[in-house]
């Protein structure tokens, strides 16, 4: 392990990387990205063999201790955060107090920082190992009544509580599509298709989002809060947000027709602000793994649940089309996570605007592995320069004479 505080401070010399396409910004042992091959592993373990064997328990487990749990560290694991998923009762004001309409990734952020009032324990700077530990079961344990519950009261529907019983998934989608006198029977199509979309999502690196929870952690903030900048930063249309922009984008699609052809015109079209959203990554040259697997889900959930659904031809089309083409060629845009992801959701029954909250809620224990390595790493806090491009000397006029 290197001694970061022994590493030479090169005062005066100052790297311009806007957007930091070629900086690194810490050592990680936690994901590995080759964006030239399309390979990304967990701890070491290929995402294929993950989502295709594993729960988002286990990967939840693997991200944030290291390694996979044995099967008594999984169960122990599963009982500390099922006694963990109630949230105060007081914080149930709060979703009373947003708009039935407001975006649920504004709700999220604001809720997962408000943990911070109602668990203080967090706030202390210099928290035990195990103090840490339980502040981010807390955290992981509490996130899916959250989100669910986002979604009930945005449809005017009564809240439903946890289930302990259930397992973190299946748990999941009952207090989103439950009914308060009884259980609905979870098929267990919908359960695996969410494990494998929450496990895709659980972690990629440096990437915006990770790298802002990491900044923000780096001044000792506490973990809901370094988690709520983070969701912050994924809710943009370049990030998470993409997932949400994709379906509207397909939507706008179907009603102009169909046409594909036209919107790859527009898509390639310099003096038109369209993108073609889910296509294109800062670091994969080549396919974005996730959507391999994703897009293969795609097909059999939505056959299995017996779902015809035309954007999923009209994506496979602008795909097709855009992997012949130089444009997309020369600048090796393929489709990312967010292209085919949506489509599933959609099919599982969320609504658009949900769709970046689950990736929110697949992305919470890549942050918490981020945060915390950052803590263990002892790395200093996070403070770029920048190099001045303003006025050097003005001569104060007052407000009269100006
Ligand atoms: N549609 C059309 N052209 C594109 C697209 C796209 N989706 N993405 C990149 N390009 C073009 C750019 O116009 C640029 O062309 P130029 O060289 O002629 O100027 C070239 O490809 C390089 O693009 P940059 O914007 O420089 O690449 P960058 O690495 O900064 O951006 C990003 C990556 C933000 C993902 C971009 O590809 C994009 O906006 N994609 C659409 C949004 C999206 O799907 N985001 C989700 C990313 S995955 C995630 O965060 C989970």
């Amino acid at each position: 392990a290197i001694d970061i505080s022994k590493l030479r401070d090169l005062t005066g010399h100052i790297t311009l990387d806007f957007g930091y396409k070629n900086t690194g910004s810490t050592k990680s042992a936690i994901t590995f990205l080759d964006g030239e091959e399309g390979i990304l592993k967990y701890r070491g373990y290929s995402i294929e063999e993950l989502a295709e064997k594993s729960t988002f328990l286990e990967v939840s487990y693997l991200l944030i201790y290291g390694n996979l749990p044995t099967q008594t560290e999984l169960d122990n694991f599963q009982t500390l955060i099922s006694r963990h998923t109630l949230i105060h009762e007081d914080m149930k004001k709060f979703f009373d107090g947003y708009p039935s309409k407001s975006h649920p990734m504004g709700q999220l952020s604001a809720l997962v920082c408000s943990l911070s009032a109602f668990y203080p324990e967090s706030l202390v700077a210099e928290q035990t190992k195990e103090e840490q530990e339980l502040t981010m079961i807390k955290l992981l344990a509490k996130m899916p009544t959250i989100v669910s519950w986002i979604y009930k009261k945005s449809l005017g529907h009564p809240l439903i509580y946890p289930r302990n019983n259930f397992d973190y998934v299946t748990n999941f989608l009952n207090m989103t599509f439950g009914q308060r006198t009884e259980d609905v029977t979870i098929d267990p199509v919908v359960v695996s298709a969410m494990n494998t979309l929450l496990i895709l999502h659980a972690d990629h690196e440096q990437n915006c989002s990770a790298s802002t929870v990491r900044m923000v952690g780096s001044s000792d903030c506490n973990l809901f809060a370094s988690i709520s900048a983070g969701i912050s930063a994924l809710w943009g249309p370049l990030h998470g947000g993409a997932n949400q922009a994709v379906i509207e984008m397909l939507e706008l699609i179907k009603a102009d027709g169909g046409d594909t052809e036209k919107w790859i015109n527009k898509a390639k079209d310099k003096n038109d602000p369209f993108r073609m959203m889910g296509f294109g990554h800062r670091v994969y040259k080549n396919f974005d793994p996730r959507a391999k697997i994703i897009k293969k889900a795609c097909d059999d959930v939505l056959e299995k649940l017996g779902i015809n659904d035309p954007i999923l031809s009209i994506a496979k089309r602008l795909e097709e089309a855009a992997l012949s083409d130089p444009y997309f060629i020369e600048r090796k845009l393929y489709p990312n996570v967010d292209f085919y992801s949506g489509i599933i959701y959609r099919a599982l029954g969320f609504p658009t605007d949900m769709f970046t909250v689950l990736f929110a809620l697949g992305r919470l224990p890549g942050w918490i592995a981020q945060w915390k390595e950052m803590h263990e790493n002892k790395e200093p806090i996070g403070r770029p320069r920048q190099i001045y491009t303003g006025h050097t000397n003005r001569k104060y006029v007052d407000v009269n004479g100006r």
